[in-house]
């Protein structure tokens, strides 16, 4: 029989991480998770022989590459303790940026703009373990919080959650908001962290023990994104807010998305990495939406031309408001890159001068400015 100790020593032999090794250790011991310490304290206790045959059989799963919230059925997300198994997304830590997001944007109590002192009232669309909309309701109680999923399996594991972490939630299956009547509850804010992995990306195929219909979204990952954006407007009240969770390399495109579908104060939000990893907009139904002055002037003057059709102008002014989005996005990463190089010429400009001032025998040279010797376009 060995002790705890040499149990965690054999099993990192095995190639299992530290992390992975103490954990699994601490839930065939029925311990609390956040509890390694108490392994420490307990490292000459004697493992008992069903329990090494169960670990055994646990780390190799872990080693097979199964999340390790699978195998020990919990995870931890803002806070919350959720039950979680092989019928929905382990939740994950870049996904509290969204939840923090929404708690900035949601006042916890009534507000004078919320209607006839009616709490403010959100949508977590995709709402798998409940993650998301069991936060929102834990950190603000005040909030009315109805969620959203497709899979009736995802459904079943985040009632049990709201259920045991007494939540209060409304549950309901709908494939994005096609389930909701446009005259149904109007939301101060609808939040989504939607499947957002390019169907042919080569990541997914690493991630087999999840479901597939939570991580895939088309050729390029958006289309999931692309139809919340179009469905969120109807459903949203004045100045509601949409916020959407996305991959590390697509923050550009679904501000573009956002934009097309005529959200104001579109931004994106870093994630613990620093990645943009959330971004969103705000619905404010003001003549923000209304034809800009560009459009109206191309209608005017199209008018008088019978051979173009107006009702598409709309559409291609769009495309190239996009492109004039992306290009300034494209300007503003130019000029960081410029700021940089200049930084280092004016460095390299010191430098030069202090090493001239270092050689006497040549006699006083003028200091020169590299910068003057720069191409015009710098
Ligand atoms: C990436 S998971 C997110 C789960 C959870 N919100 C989280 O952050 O951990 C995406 C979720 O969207 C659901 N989903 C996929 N397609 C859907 C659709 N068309 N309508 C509603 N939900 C959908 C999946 O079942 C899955 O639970």
């Amino acid at each position: 029989m060995k002790n705890l100790a040499q149990t965690l020593a054999s099993l990192q032999s095995a190639r299992l991480a530290r992390l992975d090794a103490q954990l699994l250790l601490l839930h065939v011991l029925g311990q609390p998770l956040h509890q390694r310490g108490w392994l420490l304290a307990h490292d000459t206790d004697l493992l008992p022989p069903e329990l090494a045959t169960h670990l055994t059989l646990l780390a190799q799963r872990r080693l097979s590459g199964e999340p390790l919230a699978y195998i020990t059925g919990h995870k931890e997300f803002f806070g919350l303790d959720l039950q979680v198994d092989a019928r929905v997304l382990v939740p994950r830590p870049d996904t509290e940026t969204l939840v923090t997001w929404a708690l900035e944007l949601l006042p916890g109590q009534p507000a004078k703009n919320t209607d006839q002192g009616q709490p403010p009232c959100v949508l977590d669309l995709g709402t798998g373990s409940g993650a998301i909309a069991l936060a929102l309701k834990a950190s603000s109680p005040e909030l009315q919080v109805h969620a959203i999923d497709f899979s009736l399996d995802a459904l079943a594991v985040a009632k049990a959650n709201a259920q045991r972490l007494q939540l209060d939630v409304a549950f309901s299956q709908s494939a994005w908001l096609k389930g909701l009547a446009d005259s149904s509850t109007k939301f101060d804010c609808i939040v989504s962290n939607p499947p957002y992995i390019a169907a042919l990306d080569p990541h997914l195929a690493a991630l087999t023990h999840e479901p597939l219909q939570a991580l895939a979204s088309g050729t390029d990952g958006l289309d999931d994104i692309r139809q919340i954006v179009s469905q969120a407007p109807a459903h949203l009240k004045p100045g509601g807010w949409l916020l959407l969770e996305h991959g590390f390399d697509q923050a550009q495109a679904v501000r573009g998305l956002l934009y097309a579908a005529g959200f104001a104060q579109i931004q994106s939000r870093r994630d613990l990495a620093g990645i943009e990893r959330c971004s969103g907009g705000q619905f404010t139904h003001t003549p923000e939406h209304q034809p800009t002055t560009a459009l109206k002037v191309m209608q005017t003057q199209f008018q008088t031309d019978p051979t173009q059709d107006p009702s598409r102008l709309e559409t291609r002014l769009t495309e190239l408001e996009i492109k004039a989005s992306f290009a300034e996005d494209l300007i503003d990463k130019l000029d960081q890159i410029v700021t940089r190089q200049q930084d280092q010429i004016d460095h390299l400009t010191r430098e030069v001068h202090f090493l001239r001032q270092q050689t006497p025998d040549e006699g006083p040279v003028p200091p020169r400015n590299l910068r003057d010797e720069l191409p015009p376009h710098y």
